[in-house]
């Protein structure tokens, strides 16, 4: 399967860091695998402007799960789709800690997603005490369970793997303990989505660098890779884009 890097800036990114965005976008015309910025909300029509006419893709760090209305600092997937997003990260936890969104509401965003023609990037993982406990699969394929939406299929859902307890903290998973959950979530998949579930990606997210890459892709069922700190440089996220073959 081709590989699938995707960059989460999280809050993160002015309008100087279009030369990011430029940069990257040199990048994908020799690249191997697809490569996706997500950029906050400001910055989305801007390095869609950029990315113009080149491989580099463009998503949101989350939507709403409504159209419109009256949710005061919320934007929906139709924004999203209308300004020229093509992916969302749905699910990530630090949305899930800080917002406190659950299974339901990362489902509810999820339907929005493919309502407005996203492809959605639903973030799994087990805290640190939930591994501790022997419970990281369990965890995971409840997190699954409940967000997955109706109507999902390789072309609309990516799954990214991401321990909480890995994302920031330079801590990653051994080679052992990342293929087991992938091989679990492609095992969930494959049960409920059928032929689709061996065409859905599992993105490994968790102090992914340019000097752990190739090891993590070379792992089975590891499609790509969620990247947070090191993708906000492009020189960094292009010995990542590098690894992926
Ligand atoms: P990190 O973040 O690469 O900085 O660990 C990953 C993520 O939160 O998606």
């Amino acid at each position: 399967m081709r590989k699938l890097i995707a960059g989460n800036w999280k809050m993160n990114g002015l309008i100087s860091s279009q030369a990011e965005i430029e940069a990257l976008r040199g990048l994908t015309g020799e690249a191997t695998c697809d490569i996706v910025v997500c950029p906050p909300f400001t910055l989305i029509d801007r390095a869609v402007e950029r990315a113009k006419d080149s491989n580099l893709v463009i998503g949101a760090q989350d939507c709403h799960a409504q159209q419109s209305g009256a949710h005061t600092g919320d934007v929906s997937a139709e924004m999203l789709a209308d300004i020229g997003a093509r992916y969302v990260i749905l699910g990530h936890s630090e949305r899930r800690v800080s917002y406190g969104e659950d299974d339901e509401i990362v489902h509810a965003k999820a339907v929005a997603a493919h309502r407005a023609g996203l492809i959605a990037i639903v973030c799994v993982g087990e805290t640190r005490h939930e591994r501790d406990e022997g419970r990281a699969i369990e965890v995971v394929g409840e997190q699954l369970a409940e967000s997955i939406p109706e109507g999902a299929t390789g072309a609309n859902l990516i799954i990214a793997y991401e321990p909480v307890w890995a994302i920031g903290t330079g801590l990653v998973p051994t080679n052992k303990q990342i293929e087991e959950v992938h091989a679990a979530i492609r095992h969930m998949l494959e049960e409920w989505l059928g032929d689709d579930g061996h065409s859905v990606k599992i993105l490994y997210g968790g102090s992914v660098k340019a000097s752990n890459a190739a090891a993590i892709f070379g792992l089975r069922n590891v499609d790509g890779a969620l990247v947070g700190g090191a993708s906000l440089k492009a020189s960094e996220f292009a010995g990542i884009i590098s690894a992926a073959f």
